[in-house]
């Protein structure tokens, strides 16, 4: 499957909103499906310079592009915890399973490793999300603990696991 992966750009927010309240994804991304696109055209509008996302793109036979996937990075502001970043992607669900989250992952992690120079990358996914948490595995993510009832699903309060990449760049951790 062709598909390319871009910075999001102004315009996106009807994709972007078409994923997030898709069956197959909302579920599992904290999305509800009453999201409304001026909602996301408004969050691309102030996205600040912590905050990094991508998109992955498929252009039909007339060159019109569709939005498969969007995976985002956002640096933490506070000055303690700026070596550390929240994570979160989702994927069409017509497009689940085909290489794109992979891809989507790569982006990110690229630019935190590279570019940013991250220590710390989190995120937190349902404890049942399989395909999910093996994607995270594959990236070099560690399970750190669950969160107890800590967010809803379908008239559930459901678990989610906090999961974690840690990289020191050689760096010790001692204080002087
Ligand atoms: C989770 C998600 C982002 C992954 O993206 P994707 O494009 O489907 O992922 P990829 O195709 O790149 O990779 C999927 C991997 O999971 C594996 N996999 C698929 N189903 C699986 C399952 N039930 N259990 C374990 N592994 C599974 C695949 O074999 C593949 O692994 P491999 O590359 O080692 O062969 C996507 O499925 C999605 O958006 N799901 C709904 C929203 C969501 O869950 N977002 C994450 C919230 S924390």
């Amino acid at each position: 499957m062709d598909f390319f992966i871009r910075p999001v750009q102004a315009g996106d927010g009807k994709g972007i909103n078409e994923l997030r309240r898709m069956p197959g994804v909302f579920e599992n991304i904290l999305g509800i499906p009453s999201e409304r696109i001026d909602y996301n055209e408004k969050y691309l509008a102030n996205l600040d310079q912590n905050t990094h996302e991508f998109v992955a793109v498929s252009k039909n036979e007339a060159g019109e592009e569709k939005i498969i996937g969007v995976a985002g990075l956002t640096v933490y502001a506070n000055h303690r915890l700026r070596h550390s970043a929240g994570l979160g992607i989702m994927v069409h669900k017509d497009y689940q399973n085909q290489g794109v989250g992979s891809e989507l992952l790569k982006a990110l992690l690229d630019l935190a490793d590279n570019w940013l120079m991250l220590v710390r990358v989190e995120l937190t996914v349902f404890t049942d999300n399989e395909r999910a948490i093996h994607l995270y595995e594959k990236f070099g993510f560690e399970k750190e603990g669950v969160k107890r009832l800590a967010a809803i699903r379908n008239g559930k309060y459901d678990d989610v696991l906090m999961m974690a990449r840690l990289k020191t760049y050689g760096i010790s951790n001692t204080a002087n």
